[in-house]
């Protein structure tokens, strides 16, 4: 069938039907968020460039919003260059129209602009694994889910030094944990950066919070010397705890920690709330070193462990002479680009912890044919090249290169984004 929707850039004077669109597909109340401080907020980010709807009859049917970001990448044993990338979020398309090629010709038109704007990748985190596959992107970042005994009252090591936990109103929050949260992600691959509308609609600042939505309890981390090194934001779950204790549950909705010991400080605090039995923390890293601080490491529960964020690569040459490596090689690597084409071309990567040179090499002999899809995989060090393998997508043409490749990719530290988009 021939669709007639017609796609095109959407002005903020058209916002409000393009939000009713998209909240309705991602099955939200269609009306909210049309405050004058959520249209506010939306104004501030608002990119026509970078943002597309399509009309059918004058409706709007499709929605598909990009932002510019840089994402953290690993850059040696305990640090991270930023990479410019092209954040992808918002896209939806109409029960009444999908499966017309939509999102296709929104998602194609959107990757091409990318790409000229010179964004080195884009990063997406998926509703469903089948829908972006098609497009190149890729698991690149898992996730997990905690369930963190606190009835059974384990013991939290102490921090070595001393910090002090103080509450914070939300407002006081935003600039000593912007600080915090940049410091983290400079030494974690997987991050995005957080902007102040990030913050703003993060902690329900000037009437973001959405209806119904508790205001977050938040405590700072302060060492001796009045430095903030750390911050916890927390709210109660809703439940009768009086009469059935049980019910006493709370949801850590992020805690970060710049050191060791503000680490070990705000977990002791969060473990020693009265009343509450259980705590929830959603999304954090697979590698989350809570349970080595407590007496009883069986406290801590993964309820869930996936994909997060999916990665893209747009530009193989600048992604990885961008990158650091764990080992010192040179490899020729044959990339395949089935889905769309962008990164496809044979490059030479030479590279190890203190330099990285990759450019195109097309009458090189290759060592590894592989996908784009597991390039991308692979680059942040949240999967391994022998998964990618296992998954067809990489292939040796020369006896040994994959556990080669294995090497220079191979990072401490699992990537984690705290930032969903
Ligand atoms: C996912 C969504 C945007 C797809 O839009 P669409 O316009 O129907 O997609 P297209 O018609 O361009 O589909 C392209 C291909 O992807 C496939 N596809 C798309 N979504 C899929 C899904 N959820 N599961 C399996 N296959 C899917 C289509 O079958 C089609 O394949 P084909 O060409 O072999 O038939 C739409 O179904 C939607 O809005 N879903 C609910 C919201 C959502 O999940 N958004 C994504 C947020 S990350």
């Amino acid at each position: 069938m021939t669709s007639t929707v017609e796609i095109r850039h959407v002005p903020y004077d058209d916002i409000s039907p393009w939000l009713r669109s998209m909240r309705t597909t991602l099955l939200v109340d269609p009306g909210a968020g049309s405050s004058e401080q959520a249209l506010a907020w939306w104004r501030e980010v608002w990119d026509p460039d970078r943002i597309f709807g399509g009309y059918a009859e004058g409706r709007c049917v499709a929605t598909l919003r990009t932002f510019a970001t840089t994402l953290t990448i690993p850059a040696g044993p305990a640090a991270c260059a930023e990479l410019p990338v092209d954040a992808l979020t918002q896209v939806t398309v109409a029960a009444t129209h999908r499966r017309q090629g939509l999102l296709t010709r929104m998602l194609t038109q959107s990757l091409a602009d990318a790409k000229e704007r010179g964004e080195v990748a884009s990063f997406l985190k998926a509703a469903e694994w089948q829908i972006y596959g098609r497009f190149g992107y890729w698991p690149a970042v898992q996730g997990t889910n905690y369930r963190i005994l606190n009835g059974r009252r384990p013991r939290v090591l102490p921090s070595r030094t001393p910090y002090q936990l103080v509450g914070a109103d939300p407002e006081q929050l935003v600039e000593p944990a912007a600080d915090v949260h940049q410091r983290v992600r400079l030494r974690q691959a997987g991050h995005i950066a957080r902007t102040g509308a990030d913050w703003r609609r993060r902690l329900g600042l000037d009437g973001l919070r959405p209806p119904g939505a508790r205001e977050p309890v938040c405590v700072l981390a302060r060492d001796a010397d009045g430095r903030v090194d750390g911050y916890a934001c927390w709210g109660a779950n809703d439940g009768d705890w009086f009469h059935d204790p049980d019910q006493a549950q709370a949801r850590v909705y992020e805690v970060l920690a710049a050191t060791d010991d503000a680490y070990r400080a705000l977990w002791g605090y969060l473990l020693s709330l009265d009343l509450v039995r259980v705590l929830t923390l959603d999304g954090y890293p697979v590698d989350e070193p809570l349970e080595w601080l407590l007496s009883d490491g069986r406290a801590v529960q993964r309820t869930w462990t996936g994909d997060n964020e999916w990665l893209r690569l747009l530009d193989v040459p600048a992604a990885l002479s961008a990158r650091r490596y764990a080992a010192t090689d040179r490899l020729v690597l044959d990339v395949l680009d089935p889905d769309g084409g962008w990164a496809a071309g044979r490059f030479s990567l030479d590279g190890g912890p203190a330099h990285a040179e990759c450019r195109p090499a097309p009458a090189a002999t290759a060592d590894l044919r592989l996908s784009q899809r597991a390039l991308a995989g692979i680059y942040l060090g949240g999967h391994t090249v022998r998964s990618q393998q296992l998954a067809g997508l990489v292939e040796e043409e020369t006896p040994g290169a994959a556990p080669r490749l294995e090497a220079m990719f191979w990072t401490a530290r699992r990537p984690w984004n705290a930032t969903p988009f």
